[in-house]
Formats: structure tokens, sequence, C-alpha cells
């Protein structure tokens, strides 16, 4: 069916289509929808029959819809060769493009291949109530940002919304893959370089770019977008990825990032955590369909989408926050949870009075990897620790789960050369325990994402899932 065009109603029609749309928190597309489907489950069947066969719509009829966001760059004609390789593959394809990639590729040749038209201004009205820019940020399992030039990524980056694009990037919750496309000093200038280390950050995900000859003779360098092929290739893992959910049902409770224990009111214990891999794990488990909550102590991470964060700071927050998340079928308890607190802490700033530094006297806090792997009730069937070591690092781990009484425990290498900390690379060992001795698996060297997805798949292994 094809869509429908508000434009031809009388405004008297319109206004009153608004104004039940408001009134329902519908947009003016989904409460027309829902009149159609109700005029034509009352119309005379006669009627019904007599109409033509009507053919779905493409986001009906493909069972995956991408919405590609082109910017405004050389690249930009690749991305005409992309929707097509995308359609080609039952992918349904709706495009926004930037006013400087209308520069590049025109609005008529996008929508004859993506077989509907191209969306351009934030402030078209025709488009506004045909669809809406927060449906165009919703209404689809996955953006492409491609090419996305290092304007566009600065957007992103500082959550601009001036334009559709931007302000779709910045309303959606679906995944991002953006596919980098610059010139390849632009590439390496210090503010790309800033913005795209906040999108990744940011969970956006990446394709791209090659090294190679650019568009502009005589250049050469980093800064090549992706070949559609490859971006089709990234997006299948991802729609494949949001298709699966091999934790569906499940309920999980995952642990983050440091803790603060309170010295006084404005000093604290801390440590380095930076949350990465647990929120990597919160993201992985919510996109295989698990209900996470994610207990995080105080990062800069934004919350992951579709998972419960509750912020918390000392570890006996923790342990509360925690206990309350339960009954959960899996527990992962990736924070770096502060050994000792100060037992007294000052209710008031403590003072330089001259008389030395105070004595702070230390005491131990809960442990709730232990706690939660020793409970009579209520103990997740799978319970899963870190162990961050310096040395012989297989062998404390070991040693560790059998103390702890958890089911597995993911070690990994802090020392300096290890790198973990902080970074974004990840090289750890599964010590499983579920069955008798217990079995090492030592995983190579990759991204948290990647460590994150590898121990989703292997839970929903374990749980009996696909
Ligand atoms: O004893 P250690 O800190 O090396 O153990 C690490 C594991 O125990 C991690 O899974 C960590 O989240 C957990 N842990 C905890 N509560 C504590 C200390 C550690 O849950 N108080």
């Amino acid at each position: 069916m094809g869509s429908l065009t508000v434009r031809n109603l009388s405004e008297e029609v319109k206004k009153r289509l608004r104004l039940r749309a408001a009134a329902n928190g519908r947009s003016m597309e989904e409460e027309i929808r829902l009149l159609l489907a109700a005029g034509a489950a009352e119309a005379p069947l006669a009627a019904r029959a007599s109409a033509p066969p009507s053919k779905p719509a493409p986001s009906e009829a493909a069972a995956r819809q991408v919405l590609l966001i082109i910017g405004g760059g050389i690249a930009a004609y690749k991305s005409l060769d992309l929707i097509r390789r995308l359609r080609e593959r039952a992918v349904a394809v709706r495009v926004v493009m930037t006013r400087a990639a209308q520069e590049f590729v025109t609005p008529m040749a996008v929508g004859a291949l993506a077989g509907e038209r191209a969306f351009t201004d934030l402030f078209d009205p025709a488009s506004e109530f045909d669809v809406g820019h927060i449906r165009l940020a919703r209404d689809n399992d996955l953006i492409i940002v491609a090419p996305a030039t290092a304007d566009l990524m600065a957007k992103m980056a500082n959550g601009h919304a001036d334009d559709l694009a931007s302000a779709v990037l910045l309303a959606t919750d679906r995944p991002v893959l953006i596919a980098p496309a610059m010139n390849p000093r632009m590439w390496l200038n210090a503010a790309t370089r800033r913005n795209f280390a906040r999108l990744v950050a940011d969970g956006v995900l990446t394709v791209g770019p090659n090294a190679g000859e650019m568009a502009e003779s005589g250049e050469a360098g980093t800064g090549r977008m992706a070949e559609p092929l490859e971006i089709v290739a990234a997006a299948e893992a991802l729609l494949g990825a949001t298709e699966e959910k091999p934790l569906a049902g499940k309920r999980i409770v995952i642990t983050a990032g440091p803790t603060h224990e309170a010295i006084d009111p404005v000093r604290y214990i801390a440590n380095r955590s930076s949350g990465k891999q647990g929120y990597a794990i919160a993201r992985a488990a919510a996109a295989a369909g698990a209900e996470v909550t994610l207990v995080s102590g105080p990062v800069t991470l934004p919350d992951p989408p579709g998972v419960k964060t509750v912020r918390i700071e000392s570890a006996r927050d923790m342990l509360r926050a925690v206990k309350a998340a339960l009954p959960a079928d899996i527990g992962v308890f990736a924070a770096a949870v502060a050994d000792w607190r100060v037992a007294q802490a000052g209710e008031q700033k403590l003072k330089k009075d001259g008389s030395g530094p105070p004595r702070l006297a230390l005491t131990e806090n809960p442990d709730i990897l232990a706690t939660i792997s020793k409970l009579k009730q209520q103990r997740p069937r799978l319970v899963i620790g870190f162990a961050a070591e310096t040395e012989k690092v297989v062998e404390h781990a070991k040693a560790k789960l059998k103390r702890k009484g958890c089911d597995w425990i993911l070690a990994n290498d802090v020392s300096a050369e290890g790198g973990a900390m902080g970074g974004d690379d990840n090289a750890v060992h599964l010590i499983t325990a579920t069955k008798g001795e217990p079995k090492v698996e030592s995983w190579p060297s990759q991204s948290k994402d990647g460590v994150a997805r590898r121990l989703v798949a292997r839970i929903a292994t374990e749980l009996g899932g696909s």
C-alpha cells in the first residue's frame, strides 16, 4: 500500500486528526492507521473484495527496517549502492538526507532506489504528518549513518538537534552504526579523534574508515568510507543480533564500576574502574532479550538503552540494590567494589587542625559476589564473578571461584601491560565450575563489547537457550 498523503486532506480534517492523535498520545500516522483499520473491519465485504489486492508496505513486507542517514560527502554516491544492496537482502530502507548530502546526490535518486521518498527537513509539515521525526528515530531496527562526515560526527558527539538527521540521532533508542568518511587530515584532527572516541564510548558502532586513495586527486590516507558490502555485513551482524533473543524471558542483574566510600561529606576512597565492561555486558544482555538491571557505581557512561540502571555510591548501597533486583536467573558481578570503607566516616568535613593527619580506621565491606553466591533462597542459577589479577591470573582466579562460591569467573590481567583497566580491549580467561573441576577457556584479546557478546552467548548456551 502506498504511503498516505495527509497533505491532500482538508485543513479541517487535518486539524481534527491532529487533536485526536494528541488526545490519544499517538502520532498522526498511527492515529490514521488505527482509524483505517477500524473502518476496514466494519466495511461491507463486497467493497473489500472489489478493491485491488493490496501490496504490503515495505516495512510490513520486510522483516527488517533500516533508517539510512546520508551525510554530505563525496562518498554519498556509494550510499545509493548501499540502499540497493540492503534492499536485495529484504531490508526495508528509509532515508534521511542532510542538506549537504543533497549537494552530492538528489532526493529523487535516493527515493527511486529506496522505494519511498527521502526525508530532508525537520520542519517539513508533510513529513511530520506522514511520519514525524520521533517515529523516524524509533520505527527501525538499526540506524546507519553513511557517510558519517566529520561535521555529522561532531553534532552526534555533542547532542545537537538542529536538523532532521541530528534530531533523529538524538531521539533514537535503536543501535546506530556509523561509516565515517572524510579527508585524512580531518580524520586525524584532534577534534575528530575526540568526537569519534566519545561516540564509541556512547555505544555507537562503527565500520571503517578504510585507508587508500581519496576521491580528491593526490590525497591518500585513512578516511575512505567502508565499501557498501562491508557496511551491509556490519549491518547484517547487528540486525541478526537484534533478531535473535536467546535470553528472552531471563532476568539478569549486573554490577559495574567502582564504589565510592565516604571519608567525610567531600572526600572518598575510590578506584580506577571505568565500568565499561559491565556496561557492555548490560547492552549485550539487553540485545539478547534479557530483562536487565544494571547496578552501577559512579561512572561517566550513559545509561544503556533498554536497561534498568540503578546508580549507587557505596558497596553497601550496591548490595542493597542487587538484593532488591532479585529474583534473577543470572548475576554478573563486574564491579570493582572497594574492599574497605572508613569505619566512622566524618559527618562534617575533616579539618586540618595542626594535630597531624587523621587516623582513618578501616572496616571490611560486604562481599557482594560471595553474599549472593551463598544465598539459600533467591540465588541466581548462574553467578558470575570477575577477577582482576596482575600475576598468576588463572591460578588466583580458580582459588577465587572456590572461595566466593560462584559458578564462573572471568579473569583478566590488569597489570600495566594488560591494559584492561580503563581501556577498550580485554583479554580474559573464563573459568567455569558448574559441573565438577574448573575448566579454563582463554579468549583472545578483543573489545569489551566482543567479550560481552561472547559471555552472553555462553550464558545462553548454559541456560539452554540457542
Ligand atoms: O576479591 P576480589 O575483589 O578480587 O573479587 C572480585 C570479584 O568479586 C568481582 O566479581 C567483584 O565484583 C566481586 N566483589 C564483590 N564485592 C566485594 C568485592 C568484590 O562483589 N566487596
